[in-house]
C-alpha cells in the first residue's frame, strides 16, 4: 500500500517526555504513528528532530473581509495563521457588515467556501430575532461590552441577557466576552483597567445566576485578559463555574505602555497595555500554568490606518504569526514548559470548541511541526498578513513553527506558505451537516 505522506525522524510530546516517531498520513487522516512507519509513501518529509505537535487553535482572530478586504482577507489572514503553526481558528464578527444576523453568517460561511487555508469556525454577535436560526450555524457567540451597538440587545440588562441565552442554553455553546465596562470609564481608548474589574464582576455575576437556573450549561469564556486582578476573580469564580475560561494574549504577557511610546499606534490595541509591573504579575501567573488559553486576537489594520496619530488610529495587532514563535522562545528561555504551550494552545483551545485534534491513528491530520532551535527575526514587512506591522519588529525569537499541516496537507513549510492550498474547512458546516441530517 502506499500512503500520501510520511513524517520521517520527529519526536512526539507525550506527557513532558519527547518520544521518537514517525506519522504516516493518507486521505487527510492518520493512519499509522510508530517509531519507523513502513508504509512506501508518495512524500517523505525528514523532520530532522523537530517535534510534531497536535494542530494549534487561535480562539480570537479578526479574518476582516467583506468590505473591510483592505486590513485583510480569508485568504491573508488564513495565510498568516498557517504561518503561524496555527490549523484551526475562530472569527470574529466585528466585521462590516457586523455578522449578528442569520443572512450574514450564512453569506459568510458561503463566501469562505475554497478560500481558507486552515479550518475556521465563524463565530456571531448573538442576536434576540436571530438566535434560534443562529445556533444552527455556529455554536460561538460573542459579546462585547465596550461596543454594545453590535447588537439588538442591552447586555448591561442581565434580563434582556439571560432572555437570550435562555432559548438556546447547552454546554456545547460558548460565550465569549471582550469584558470592558463602558459604562465604568466612557468608551474612549484607552479605557482604564477598572473598565476590565467591573465588567468582569458583571459577567460572573450574571452567570452565576443564569447558570444556577439553566443546570450549569453554556461555556463562558473571557477574552484578552489583561490584569492578574482579573485572573484571581476569574480563579475564584471557577469553583462555582465549571465551565469558565480566560485566555491571555502574547502582547499583554510581553509588552507595557513603554512600548506604546515606541511604537505608538502600532501598539495601540484594545485592551490597552498596561504598566511593566502589572505585566511581569501577568507573565507570572501564566507560567505557573493559572490561564487556561493564549489566543493572538489578531487584529489587523491598513497601514495608512496605522500611520495616523495613536489618538486616531484604530487599535489592533496582527498577531497571528508571531503567537507561537513568542512562546516557543519563551520556552527557550525556561519560562514556560512545552506542555503548557500545548495546553493553552491546543488541548484548552479544543475543550472549549468540542474539537478532537489528538494525534493518534484514525484522527484528521492537524498538525503543527516546530524547531526548536531555529531562529527567526521578527519583520513586518515578512508577514503574510496584509497588515505589515508588529510592536514586535526586530525581535529575535528562538523557535519556531517550521511545517503546518491542514486535513493531511502541508499548507506551510520553512516560512513558505502554499498560496494554492487551501484545504481549510468551515467548522460550521459540520454543523449544519448535524442539524439537517
Ligand atoms: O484591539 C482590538 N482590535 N481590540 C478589539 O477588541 C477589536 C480589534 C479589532 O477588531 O480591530
Ligand atoms: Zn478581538
Amino acid at each position: 500500500m502506499t500512503i500520501d505522506l510520511k513524517l520521517e525522524n520527529g519526536k512526539l510530546l507525550i506527557e513532558d517526555q519527547l518520544v521518537p516517531a514517525e506519522i504516516g498520513i493518507d486521505n487527510g487522516s492518520i493512519i499509522k504513528i510508530s517509531r519507523i512507519v513502513h508504509e512506501h509513501a508518495d512524500e517523505r518529509v525528514d523532520l530532522k528532530g523537530n517535534i510534531v505537535l497536535p494542530g494549534l487553535v487561535d480562539v480570537h482572530v479578526h479574518l476582516r473581509d467583506f468590505k473591510l478586504s483592505y486590513k485583510e482577507t480569508l485568504e491573508t489572514g488564513t495565510m498568516a495563521l498557517a504561518a503561524g503553526g496555527v490549523t484551526c481558528a475562530v472569527d470574529m464578527p466585528n466585521t462590516l457588515p457586523p455578522v449578528n444576523s442569520y443572512r450574514t453568517l450564512v453569506k459568510r460561511i458561503d463566501e469562505a467556501k475554497g478560500r481558507l487555508h486552515v479550518n475556521v469556525l465563524f463565530s456571531a454577535f448573538p442576536s434576540k430575532r436571530d438566535i434560534l436560526k443562529l445556533v444552527t450555524l455556529t455554536y460561538f457567540f460573542k459579546i462585547d461590552f465596550s461596543r454594545t451597538y453590535f447588537l439588538d440587545f442591552n447586555p448591561y440588562n442581565e434580563r434582556e441577557l439571560s432572555e437570550v441565552f435562555s432559548k438556546v442554553s447547552s454546554e456545547t455553546i460558548v460565550v465569549a466576552f471582550h469584558a470592558e465596562d463602558t459604562r465604568e470609564t466612557g468608551g474612549s481608548w484607552p479605557m482604564k483597567a477598572s473598565a476590565e474589574t467591573s465588567a468582569v464582576k458583571y459577567i460572573l455575576n450574571w452567570l452565576v445566576k443564569f447558570m444556577n437556573q439553566h443546570d450549569g450549561a453554556l461555556k463562558a469564556h473571557i477574552c484578552h485578559v489583561t490584569l492578574p486582578s482579573t485572573v484571581k476573580l476569574i480563579l475564584e469564580n471557577k469553583r462555582k463555574l465549571k465551565n469558565l475560561t480566560m485566555e491571555v494574549t502574547p502582547h499583554h504577557l510581553l509588552l507595557s505602555k513603554r512600548h506604546l511610546g515606541k511604537f505608538k499606534s502600532v501598539a495601540k490595541v484594545t485592551p490597552p497595555l498596561r504598566s511593566s509591573h502589572t505585566r511581569r504579575r501577568l507573565l507570572r501567573y501564566f507560567s505557573k500554568g493559572l490561564i487556561d488559553i493564549v489566543a493572538s486576537d489578531h487584529a489587523p489594520h491598513a497601514l495608512t490606518e496605522k500611520a495616523e496619530d495613536v489618538t486616531k488610529a484604530p487599535p489592533g495587532i496582527a498577531g497571528a504569526e508571531t503567537m507561537l514563535p513568542l512562546l516557543l522562545n519563551l520556552v527557550n528561555k525556561g519560562v514556560i514548559s512545552l506542555s503548557l504551550v500545548k495546553r493553552v494552545l491546543h488541548d484548552a483551545p479544543c475543550k472549549l470548541l468540542g474539537l478532537k485534534h489528538d494525534i493518534y491513528e484514525g484522527s484528521r491530520a492537524h498538525l503543527t511541526i516546530v524547531d526548536m532551535k531555529a531562529r527567526w527575526k521578527i519583520r513586518g514587512e515578512d508577514l503574510y498578513s496584509m497588515s505589515k506591522l508588529t510592536p514586535f519588529e526586530g525581535v529575535t525569537v528562538k523557535g519556531i513553527p517550521s511545517i503546518t499541516i491542514v486535513n493531511g496537507m502541508i499548507v506551510m513549510r520553512d516560512r513558505v506558505v502554499y498560496e494554492n492550498v487551501k484545504p481549510g474547512e468551515v467548522i460550521n458546516e459540520w454543523r449544519r451537516k448535524d442539524t439537517v441530517s
